[in-house]
């Protein structure tokens, strides 16, 4: 049993942290923020995340899980100390590592004269930012550490199960102590546990993330070649990933990622290549296709619709996929706000993300269920892939729409299913 300090308790720090508590660790979470520490302690995530209030209402019942606000009454007791802040975009798409640089300074002002914890760097990092940032205030404090990588790999809406179970561990350090003591904390992972120098661990997230997006730009511009050529995209693509070089996972089109990772991590890899002289062209151009990708839902209600001009179109699903209320980057926001652009009444609908929305796109009208947002609708739009959605048949369309024209721009619903229905999706 080990002793951890995870500072940040955003889902990563607090889907982490749980996953050691449940393991029989001693857990310690803190944050600045103390209407977070307090709706934490309460036993109240102020997020949601499938499965993780559970897990934190029997980490604390069970006093392995506990919050505060004051670093310096954790880290000095602590073996690890986790550093899961956030580390969002620049303007100019540069990862932003302010968060961390105050989370390493005051973790480096609360380090015991001896103890020497393993200071681990979860956040999504930039190659040799852990070396850059981190370090120097740990070294300055002149009491001793340890220092290590370990990237998460968590889908949002899925965080808990994926820090439960994770399908690998990546760690990253330079030295035979901070190895052993990973390894020593992931003994039991029941994943392969990749050991590796701490840039290059860091690199590890990026290239993942990149990879998946690029994999998902692909699928959308495929996608569209296959809609000009009049072919189907799914029986393509189920022909192509017959090759055992082409996994068929992750390969859905629709109207592009959204989140708050793909984007954020992308342009921060693009921004960090350019500033090494290695601008790299092709992740550029999955940034730029991803940007439009939305459009090509707009053009398929207007092949039914024509103009939409004073017509009323339903959103449903608003958040940036189902599962999550979250609405970074999500694609419904640009598609509203271009319907509205047109001339077009927008009426929205998703079971979390309502009122999230309603602020960042005010002239969208938020009604609090499918039925409203159908009721009279000319034209509807499918954008996050909620279980409330995929439950949709024809006769729903049908019953509430003055017209039945649906653009499904997640693959939620089965053509064959929608008898009566000018229905169509993209590819
Ligand atoms: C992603 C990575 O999956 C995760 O490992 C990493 O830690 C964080 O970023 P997340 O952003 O939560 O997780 O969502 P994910 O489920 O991966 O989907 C990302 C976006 O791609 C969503 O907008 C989704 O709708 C879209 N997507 C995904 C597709 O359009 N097609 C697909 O086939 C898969």
């Amino acid at each position: 049993m080990a002793r951890i300090a995870v500072v940040g308790l955003g889902p990563v720090g607090l889907a982490s942290g749980l996953a050691f508590a449940l393991q029989g660790h001693a857990v310690v979470g803190i944050d600045v923020d103390t209407d977070r520490t307090g709706a934490i302690a309460r036993g109240a995530p102020p997020f949601y995340e499938d499965g993780l209030e559970e897990a934190l209402r029997a980490g604390l019942k069970q006093g392995r899980f506990s919050v505060t606000d004051r670093i310096g009454t954790a880290v000095p007791t602590a073996d690890y100390v986790f550093l899961c802040v956030g580390t969002p975009s620049r303007p100019d798409g540069s990862m932003d590592d302010r968060y961390l640089q105050q989370a390493a300074r005051d973790v480096a002002a609360a380090l015991p004269p001896e103890g020497a914890p393993v200071v681990v760097v979860k956040s999504t990092v930039i190659p040799g930012t852990t070396d850059a940032v981190v370090r120097p205030p740990l070294e300055a404090s002149g009491r001793p550490f340890h220092l290590a990588m370990n990237p998460e790999f968590l889908r949002e809406g899925r965080a808990w199960e994926d820090a439960t179970r994770p399908d690998r561990i990546v760690v990253g350090a330079n030295g035979p102590e901070a190895r052993t003591r990973m390894r020593a904390l992931y003994a039991d992972a029941g994943c392969p546990v990749v050991e590796t120098d701490i840039r290059t661990a860091e690199m590890i997230k990026y290239a993942t993330n990149a990879f998946l997006a690029t994999k998902v730009a692909f699928a959308n511009e495929l996608a569209n070649l296959c809609q000009a050529f009049g072919v189907g995209y799914d029986e393509v693509i189920r022909a192509v990933t017959l090759d055992p070089r082409i996994n068929p996972r992750f390969l859905v089109p629709g109207v592009g990622f959204g989140g708050s990772c793909f984007p954020k991590d992308v342009r921060a890899l693009v921004a960090a290549g350019r500033d090494r002289g290695v601008a790299p062209p092709l992740l550029e151009a999955v940034l730029a296709q991803n940007e439009v990708q939305y459009l090509r839902a707009i053009d398929l209600l207007e092949a039914e619709l024509g103009d939409v001009r004073g017509m009323r179109i339903a959103l449903l699903g608003l958040a940036f996929k189902g599962g999550t209320d979250d609405l970074r980057e999500s694609r419904a926001i640009p598609l509203a706000r271009t319907l509205i652009a047109k001339g077009a009444a927008v009426v929205g609908y998703d079971p979390l993300a309502n009122d999230g929305f309603a602020r960042l796109v005010p002239e969208a009208a938020c009604v609090a269920s499918l039925e409203q947002a159908l009721r009279g609708a000319d034209g509807c739009i499918l954008q996050a892939e909620w279980p409330e959605l995929t439950k949709l048949t024809a006769a729903d369309f049908l019953r509430s729409m003055r017209r039945p024209v649906v653009v499904d721009g997640r693959r939620i619903l089965d053509p064959a299913k929608m008898q009566g229905i000018r229905f169509r999706r993209i590819g």
